[in-house]
């Protein structure tokens, strides 16, 4: 039983202290749960609202994908460099270290194969909320197709992700999915961005286009840019920088990184641009310096 007498008089009340506001950090999250807001510091480092994922989910849609032939070779080195790490569970559960302290966003769409003209008459939630808990997810990924055949049933599928999310405090990713039909304008991704956050999302990944102020100003959640297929890796930076100057919190990539002539050189320069201000010159050069050191050893 508890001790009623004997016990240090309670007086330490700081009156002259106001209690802390709670302002959240995490843009237009203020008014979610405590889960939820923890999920997010896990997403997006506390010190600079940013954050910089590692995307290895490729093989959902396209199989074994250049750079992720192993993924337990592939991704370990890469994994310190990173806050997130985005994945299908398949992956994560066989090759991906369990003691990791990194955010985990889980891939939780299925979609149709890249052997379809039409990756959207192929969507579905992929797992059940519960799996992922039991997986840990910080976050759930849900590819969605606004102007596809498949939109509707995208939508749907997107809006019950979201009703999952806000019983169990986990935030939904919509990942606006461009399909071979369909022009990256900035008109586009102005449209799905606003949809996908006006329908639940709590936090929308994109890609980077002219305009991009404008997107991120009419998107009440956070944007995180795209990768995209491997380019040059200065261009790539070029376009993370462009991204984080225009307002996204982050860079969710995977070829750059992984397909680039030294992956760790990339995840770092990424790091150094998303969270140190650095300009893409910066980071490049970061970048050769870490390339050539390793090619000496
Ligand atoms: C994007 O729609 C999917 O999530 C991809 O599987 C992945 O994230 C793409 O990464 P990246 O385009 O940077 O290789």
């Amino acid at each position: 039983m508890a001790d009623a007498e004997g016990n240090k008089i309670a007086k330490e009340y700081h009156l002259d202290t106001p209690v802390a506001a709670n302002g959240f950090y995490v843009k237009g999250m203020n008014h979610t749960g405590w889960g939820m807001k923890n999920r997010f510091s896990k997403l997006f480092n506390p010190k600079t609202g940013n954050t910089v994922m590692l995307a290895f989910d490729h093989g959902y849609i396209m199989g074994a994908t250049a750079g992720l032939e192993r993924l337990d070779l592939a991704i370990d080195p890469l994994v310190e460099q990173v806050d997130v790490l985005m994945g299908t569970r398949g992956a994560l559960r066989s090759c991906i270290n369990p003691i990791t302290n990194k955010g985990i966003c889980l891939r939780a769409t299925h979609d149709s194969s890249v052997l379809f003209d039409d990756m959207s008459t192929g969507v579905g939630f992929g797992l059940d909320m519960e799996d992922a808990l039991r997986m840990n997810a910080d976050c759930i990924a849900m590819q969605c197709f606004v102007g596809g055949a498949g939109e509707a049933r995208s939508l749907e599928v997107l809006c019950r992700a979201v009703d999952a999310g806000e019983k169990y405090g986990v935030p939904v990713m919509a990942v606006t999915a461009v399909g071979k039909e369909m022009a990256r304008t900035n008109q586009y991704f102005m449209l799905a961005t606003r949809m996908l956050a006006e329908l639940g999302a709590h936090t929308i990944k994109t890609y980077y286009c002219e305009g991009f102020e404008k997107i991120v100003a009419a998107c009440p959640v956070p944007i995180v840019i795209a990768g995209g297929k491997k380019v040059p890796e200065l261009d790539a930076l070029e376009m993370a920088y462009r991204g984080i100057s225009d307002g996204a919190r982050g860079v969710d990539m995977g070829r750059n990184i992984f397909q680039s002539e030294s992956p760790i050189g990339m995840a770092t320069a990424i790091g150094k641009i998303v969270h140190e201000q650095y300009t893409a010159k910066e980071a490049y050069e970061l970048f050769l310096d870490i390339k050539n050191s390793v090619s000496k050893d």
